[in-house]
């Protein structure tokens, strides 16, 4: 089981690396990853066959490449992701399995890709396939099922169930084994993503339904995949799943299906916010300190054009304050509430779902001091935005205590390049 982390309100460094160099180099906001935390939730899922990362949490090619180097293999959901995974150096070939592409449609440019390099696909919805058949019989694919329920840790990341738009529909394998058929496709996949920050108690339902599915589709199933999903804390009374028991589940499930086929399932998780949301920090500079009625605000230079989660889905990241010039671990708590810059009243970090602000108690920050919001790695940079004409923050990815740059921070140029005032 794993060691639930601690959440202070006080911190000096991170992976070793001084808060205040970092930003005296870097300046605010500023997103830090540090390696070791990727590495190590790379180990915990050694167990599987292979670990495809999501790369929609966090799709740095840096990063990128440091998960290939360690024989993580990544799942891509357009054509921009194809290409990045491409330029961290995995290889498009299908034989390979390093890169997948999921999605619940082609568009035009990304139907092309996979044409033109082969790629395998995830089918998510059952017109893929047709519209994969007429460029490419005989292509191998995998589809994405809807169970018919999902779970998440907002509506907004619930991925099963008649509600969503993910995935073909359960009832409809038939009809999508016929569609196969006609191109002469082989069905070598079958996927279930029923949400993020799902639990164990949705995944014997889930492992019935791959089974279930999997018997229809026959012989031709070479690999099941779990999904992604997998729950990180955010708050103290949060945890992980037991990953013992979550691999049982799923391997008992594939050694039944290896047994009934008459060769080896392989069995694959599709991680994106387990192998990069701890590794994550938002350092942002403490602005304007203000009292407005009974509350204390600390308004920052990050708002949720760097990370919207909170605002989106009232997602909750602990949050500590580091001293510009003083240690505030002996500083006295105050309940502050967490806002950036923006022109909206929702631009801010601490509230729940349903816009509800909150007030945190934290070391009573000055002017000059870091914020430092965590747990930011996945869904923080890859959603940020231009909102405002905010230039998006540069990436630092920090190896055995060395720093290194991995995305600049965006200019003025960059902001409106490919603008035109017409004549
Ligand atoms: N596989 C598929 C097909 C997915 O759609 C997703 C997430 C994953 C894997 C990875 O899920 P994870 O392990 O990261 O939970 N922006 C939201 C999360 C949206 C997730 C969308 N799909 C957030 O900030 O929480």
């Amino acid at each position: 089981m794993l060691t639930l982390p601690t959440f202070s309100t006080a911190r000096t460094q991170i992976a070793g690396c001084s808060i205040s160099d970092l930003v005296r180099k870097y300046g605010t906001p500023l997103y830090v990853y540090d390696q070791s935390v990727i590495d190590q939730r790379i180990e915990d899922l050694a167990a599987f066959d292979r670990i495809r990362y999501a790369q929609k949490a966090c799709s740095n090619i840096a990063i990128l490449d440091r998960m290939r180097r360690k024989g993580v293999v990544v799942d891509a959901v357009s054509a921009g992701e194809v290409r990045r995974a491409m330029m961290a150096g995995y290889s498009p070939d299908p034989a390979k399995h390093e890169i997948v592409y999921t999605a619940d449609i082609f568009d035009h440019e990304s139907l092309d890709l996979a044409v033109e390099h082969s790629l395998h696909v995830n089918c998510g919805s059952p017109d893929m396939i047709g519209q994969l058949g007429v460029r490419r019989p005989g292509a191998e694919i995998t589809l994405r099922i809807n169970p018919g329920f999902g779970h998440g840790h907002s509506q907004k990341t619930n991925t099963g169930g008649e509600q969503s738009k993910h995935g073909i529909w359960h009832e409809q394998v038939d009809d999508c084994l016929l569609r196969a058929d006609h191109d002469g496709m082989m069905i070598t996949g079958l996927h279930m993503h029923i949400g993020s920050g799902t639990d164990l108690e949705h995944l014997s339902a889930v492992c019935e339904s791959m089974e279930k599915v999997a018997m229809k589709v026959g012989r031709t199933l070479r690999t099941i995949s779990a999904g992604g999903g997998l729950p990180v804390p955010y708050k103290s009374d949060e945890s992980y799943v037991d990953l013992d028991e979550y691999f049982a589940l799923w391997d008992a499930t594939r050694n039944r299906l290896s047994e009934t086929f008459g060769h080896r399932v392989d069995l694959e998780i599709e991680p994106g916010r387990y192998l990069s949301a701890e590794s994550g920090f938002l350092i942002a500079e403490v602005r304007s300190i203000k009292k407005v009625g009974k509350n204390l605000f600390a308004l920052v230079d990050a708002g949720f054009n760097d990370l919207a989660r909170p605002v989106m889905y009232g997602s909750h990241h602990p949050i500590s304050v580091c001293g510009a010039t003083s240690d505030v671990s002996s500083r006295e708590p105050v309940e502050v509430i967490i806002g950036g810059p923006l022109c909206e009243s929702g631009d801010i970090f601490t509230q729940r779902e349903g816009g509800f602000v909150e007030s945190r108690p934290l070391p009573m920050p000055f002017i000059g001091d870091y914020i430092v919001i965590e747990n930011a790695g996945a869904y923080g940079f890859v959603m940020s935005s231009n909102y405002n004409s905010k230039t998006r923050a540069p990436e630092v990815l920090i190896e055995n205590g060395q720093p290194k740059l991995i995305r600049q921070r965006e200019t003025f140029d960059d902001l409106v390049r490919g603008e035109v005032i017409p004549d």
